[in-house]
């Protein structure tokens, strides 16, 4: 596990992310019932973009750091930039959340938070992190394990969030979907959202099948591209998919993904929103 997200905090990837993964929630809160959070690979909590890992690939300030100051943002970017905004109350961007962070963030005190991390420092650091909010519990353990352990949730509704590192490549889509297969499987009720990586987007058409697969209720799939996809030595976008998502949240996608792809990429960044396999 070489893997720190430090590294990597508030770049591209994670705003795609966080701003789907609010929109979901903030779709979800609509209603007053309770609903689950299941992050299985949570980080850390917070990053600090001015610590020496950051800085040192500049990822943070050429994916947040794009959108500083920009005005007429679309509502779900607005929604995650309000957030962060608020962890930077001197107004100079310093401080990334995490998923975690921002989950809870979005959610009522009705709800409940089941963050996991396997790294025993970025683990300590979450269970800092989270230990004043009572809707929080930290699990030092597997992310793919503790869907077995945690699913299905007393509360109906809800989503896993899957972002595991991809440290091993290839190995980690079987894992991804097995994992998507048992949550939904234990609960059905609630969705799924996956990160992944996009070098290359061919490669990935035979994940996508397979993903279609599992989710009778509806697959929806959020690219940002950066830049095109012709290298597989770079990260040139990502995606999420969106197992079950709730009514409605690719309508709350669809001009956010535009708008990340003019502030925060190259000229040729492209984006792309799509059903793999349509709602019922
Ligand atoms: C991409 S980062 C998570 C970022 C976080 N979800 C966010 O959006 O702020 C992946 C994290 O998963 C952790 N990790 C790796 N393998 C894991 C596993 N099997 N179970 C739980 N955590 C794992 C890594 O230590 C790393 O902190």
């Amino acid at each position: 596990m070489n893997y720190r997200h430090a590294f990597h905090a508030g770049n591209h990837a994670d705003v795609l992310k966080h701003v789907t993964l609010l929109a979901w929630i903030d779709t979800l809160a609509s209603k007053d019932a309770a609903i689950f959070v299941l992050d299985t690979h949570a980080g850390r909590g917070t990053y600090a973009l001015d610590a020496a890992a950051a800085e040192r690939t500049g990822e943070g300030q050429a994916g947040i750091g794009r959108l500083w100051g920009v005005n007429g943002l679309p509502a779900s970017v607005q929604r995650l930039y309000t957030l962060v905004a608020a962890e930077n109350p001197d107004g100079v961007l310093r401080h990334y959340p995490g998923s975690p962070r921002l989950a809870l963030a979005a959610m009522r005190p009705q709800d409940r938070l089941a963050a996991c991390e396997l790294h025993p420092e970025e683990g300590a650091a979450l269970k800092a992190n989270l230990t004043h909010d009572t809707r929080a519990t930290v699990h030092l353990r597997d992310g793919y394990d503790a869907i077995r352990a945690l699913l299905p949730a007393k509360e109906k509704r809800g989503l896993v969030l899957i972002d595991p590192p991809y440290e091993a490549q290839e190995a980690e889509y079987p894992r991804v979907l097995d994992a998507v297969r048992e949550a939904l499987g234990r609960w059905p009720t609630g969705g799924v959202a996956v990160w992944y990586p996009i070098k290359q987007r061919r490669t990935l058409h035979g994940f996508f099948r397979q993903a279609a697969l599992l989710a009778p209720r509806g697959l929806l799939c959020a690219e940002l591209y950066v830049r095109p996809d012709d290298s597989p030595l770079r990260l040139n976008g990502s995606g999420m998919l969106l197992f079950h998502p709730p009514w409605k949240l690719d309508a709350a996608l669809a001009p956010a993904l535009p708008a990340l792809a003019r502030l925060i990429g190259e000229p040729s960044a492209a984006t792309r929103l799509e059903w793999l396999r349509s709602a019922p």
